[in-house]
């Protein structure tokens, strides 16, 4: 834990540490393997528009880097909500991924410090359109978010990608580049609308430009304790995914959504919150799925 998030000068600052890692000899113990495995690259996806891709993407990557895990998150969404709901508004002048990608610009040059210790952000604006529309006629057009992660993916020991709301060229850029995937599902009617076509889409993927790619999980997003609708659709989504299915869920919390409007990860915002002890939590489970598949050499969480 870095010292500014151990003082009580700014409440919303105050992240008591043995809410956000684990006890001084795991953290210890998770140092030493993180000198193993290095760069874990996840890509948040769902081609489905709203259901939490963006607050997932923040909130995981700030709780990751509060925990000590250095984090680069991605915004690969030329909404660029991503960019903004870590502080960074709309900016013309801003270098993004953009730059990077049809420009060839270095990406230290592109990276931005963001108000979390330990976390960068690659940003994005409307121009990423183009993006998706030069490269096209690139060759080997879905690698080339890959090729420029070898820049810097050891670096971080994670890399969060948000993506788009659409199976377009930027998605598939993210999941070519990708370890695993984190599929986020909004709990509420027609939940598993769309994702056996995602499920699809991995497969295809698999079989083609990224045989490794691993599911890091499914996650329940915006749940409502309140509701039945909700606590069936959770039940459906466990016995269909099984263990894929995060343990974690994610409440709907005000909080969350009030969040980005004000430039901030949730831990900053209203580390009380249940949303912020959610994504915590979330990142908990990512870190110990993590050391799990260390320690077993291979496979881990994936299916
Ligand atoms: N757990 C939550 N509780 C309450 N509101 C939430 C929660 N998660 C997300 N929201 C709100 O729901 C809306 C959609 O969330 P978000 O932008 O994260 O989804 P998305 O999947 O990234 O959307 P898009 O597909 O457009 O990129 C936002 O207004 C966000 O603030
Ligand atoms: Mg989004």
């Amino acid at each position: 834990m870095k010292s500014n998030f151990s003082t009580a000068q700014n409440k919303n600052r105050f992240v008591p540490r043995e809410t956000i890692c684990m006890s001084q000899s795991r953290c210890a113990r998770f140092r030493h393997l993180r000198g193993i495995e290095l760069g874990r690259v996840i890509a948040v996806a769902n081609q489905k528009g709203g259901v939490g891709k963006t607050t997932t993407a923040v909130n995981l990557a700030a709780s990751l880097a509060i925990s000590e895990q250095s984090t680069l998150l991605i915004d690969c969404d030329p909404q660029g909500n991503t960019t903004s709901a870590i502080g960074f508004p709309k900016d013309p002048a801003r270098r993004t991924l953009y730059q990077a990608l049809v420009l060839g610009e270095p990406l230290d040059r592109i990276i931005l410090k963001t108000q979390v210790d330990g976390l960068d952000i690659l940003p994005a604006d409307k121009n990423l359109v183009g993006a998706a529309i030069e490269l096209m006629s690139t060759e080997r057009r879905e690698y080339q978010l890959k090729g420029l992660l070898g820049q810097v993916k050891n670096t971080y020991s994670y890399v969060i990608m948000d993506c788009p709301p659409a199976l377009d060229l930027l998605t598939l850029n993210a999941l070519t580049a990708a370890d695993s995937v984190l599929v986020p599902i909004q709990c509420e009617y027609l939940a598993l609308e769309g994702v056996s076509e995602l499920l699809d889409t991995l497969m295809r993927i698999r079989r083609t430009l990224n045989p490794d790619l691993a599911i890091e999980g499914i996650l329940l997003t915006m749940y409502d304790e309140r509701t039945t609708l909700s606590k069936q659709v959770a039940s459906d989504l466990r016995s269909f995914f099984g263990a894929q299915v995060f343990q974690s869920v994610i409440p709907r919390n005000v909080r969350l959504a009030e969040a980005p409007s004000h430039g901030k990860p949730i831990h900053f915002y209203d580390i009380h919150s249940k949303g912020a002890e959610a994504y915590i939590n979330l990142a908990k489970e990512v870190v110990t799925s993590g050391e799990k598949r260390i320690g077993k050499g291979a496979g881990g969480s994936d299916s």
